[in-house]
This record gives structure tokens, C-alpha cells and sequence, in this order.
């Protein structure tokens, strides 16, 4: 019995997973994306499945395929992921941002396909919302995870990130370390708390690296005397 609760340490618990990029139209044909592979998201969700959390994903371009057996919602932009993480977020016990997300869209979606007539061409992009910051502000009992993905300057940006948005932890990583951050099959996190470092992870697996994040998290979480 106890050992079954130790291999299922977050059972029960509901969790939403953001993974992929967004994807930011232009015109019916053409859009602005960015590196983002999935596999992080997939792993935190796939990890988390395994230690019995009930997991919901909501997840945008990826190279790679969902995981099987949690609740999938596929969207495309940042304002479709907005949307759905907020209509889940009252149900949820712990929220993990692993998704890319558009800092901009363009400001009008051309309704044609652009022409190629002038020969420059200027296209005005206004800032998304913030969707962590959102679930920051609007949270009310949900442990919140957040990610920063810097290439300079690590644990200041990162910790930065968790105050403005209020997060519980934020994952870091530099993404110009090899076998780090987009596309690899491999990160190299650092995770941080309002006190600063709680633990930086070596080279590892992705699905390696979302255990050791989720043990943390379900150590957090976990009910008092239980
Ligand atoms: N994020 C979000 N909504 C946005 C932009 C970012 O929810 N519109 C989330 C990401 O999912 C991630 C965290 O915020 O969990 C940090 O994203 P990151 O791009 O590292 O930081 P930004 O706050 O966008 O700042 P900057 O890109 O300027 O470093
Ligand atoms: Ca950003």
C-alpha cells in the first residue's frame, strides 16, 4: 500500500500542461511560429500520467506526437491557448506553462493571401497576453509552473519571471548549452523558487528532467500528514 502510493505520488491530482509552439497567422496561408518541438510538455505530461496525476493538455505546433491517454486540445494561437488554459483553470490543481508562446500576432490578419506587389513590406505585430501572468493574477488554490528560456543572464531573468507572473517555480534553461532547450531530446534545467535555486538538474532526458520537476512539485503540494 505504501509503496503504491510512492510510485503514484501526484494520484488524483489535475494537472494542465501547455507544450508546443503557437502558431500566429498572417494571412489564410502563412503564420509566425517558433522552435518549439513539444517534447518537453509531452514528457512533464507523459511523466506525470505515470505518476497517476489526471492530465490535460493543451498543446500548439509541435514535431512530435501527443501523448496518449490524458485529455488532448489542440490549438493555434496564443489567444486560442489563453482561452482554453482559462476555461480549464478552475478545475486544475497544478499548471505547468511548458509552452512557447507568441509574444506578438500581427495586429490585422490579412483576410487574402498576401501579394507580393510592393518591394518592402511592413507588418505591425502587437503584443499577446500573457497567459502565466493571467493564471498568475487569476489563481486561486492552483500551483503554478512556469518556464524561462534565456540565453544570457539565467537566474536573474528567471527569477524575475516567477515574482512578475507569480509563480510558484520556474524551470529554467540556457538555450544556447548544447543538448539544452528547443527541438533536442535532452534539457539542462535549473528550477527556481521565490528564494532563488532549488535545484539545477545535469544533462539529462526530457522525460528524466519532468520526473525530478514533478517529484519537487509533488513534494510541494503534497497535503499535510499525508
Ligand atoms: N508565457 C505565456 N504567455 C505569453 C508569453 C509567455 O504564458 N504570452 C509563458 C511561457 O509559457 C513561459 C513563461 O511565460 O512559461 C516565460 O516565457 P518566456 O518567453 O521565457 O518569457 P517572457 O515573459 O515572454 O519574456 P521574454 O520572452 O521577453 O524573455
Ligand atoms: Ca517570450
Amino acid at each position: 500500500e505504501a509503496k503504491f502510493a510512492e510510485n503514484k505520488p501526484l494520484k488524483g491530482r489535475k494537472i494542465l500542461v501547455t507544450a508546443g509552439g503557437t502558431k500566429e497567422r498572417l494571412d489564410p496561408v502563412r503564420y509566425m511560429t517558433n522552435d518549439s518541438s513539444g517534447k518537453m510538455g509531452f514528457a512533464i505530461a507523459e511523466a506525470a500520467k505515470e505518476m497517476g496525476a489526471e492530465v490535460t493538455v493543451v498543446y500548439g505546433a509541435t514535431t512530435v506526437e501527443p501523448p496518449q491517454g490524458v485529455e488532448l486540445i489542440s490549438i493555434e494561437s496564443a489567444n486560442d491557448m489563453l482561452n482554453a488554459v482559462l476555461s480549464k483553470l478552475p478545475q486544475m490543481d497544478i499548471v505547468i506553462k511548458a509552452a512557447a508562446v507568441a509574444d506578438y500576432r500581427a495586429e490585422e490578419i490579412s483576410p487574402h493571401k498576401i501579394k507580393k506587389t510592393d518591394e518592402r513590406l511592413t507588418i505591425t505585430f502587437v503584443k499577446n497576453i500573457d497567459i502565466l501572468q493571467t493564471i498568475g493574477k487569476q489563481k486561486t488554490h492552483q500551483f503554478v509552473v512556469g518556464f524561462a528560456a534565456e540565453t544570457e543572464n539565467l537566474e536573474a531573468h528567471a527569477i524575475s519571471k516567477l515574482k512578475s507572473k507569480n509563480c510558484d517555480l520556474v524551470v529554467a534553461n540556457d538555450v544556447t548549452q548544447t543538448g539544452a532547450g528547443f527541438g533536442t531530446d535532452t534539457n539542462i534545467i535549473r528550477i527556481y523558487d521565490r528564494s532563488g535555486l532549488v535545484v539545477a538538474l545535469p544533462l539529462m532526458d526530457k522525460k528524466a528532467a519532468a520526473k525530478h520537476l514533478l517529484t519537487l512539485i509533488a513534494e510541494r503540494t503534497a497535503a499535510p500528514g499525508s
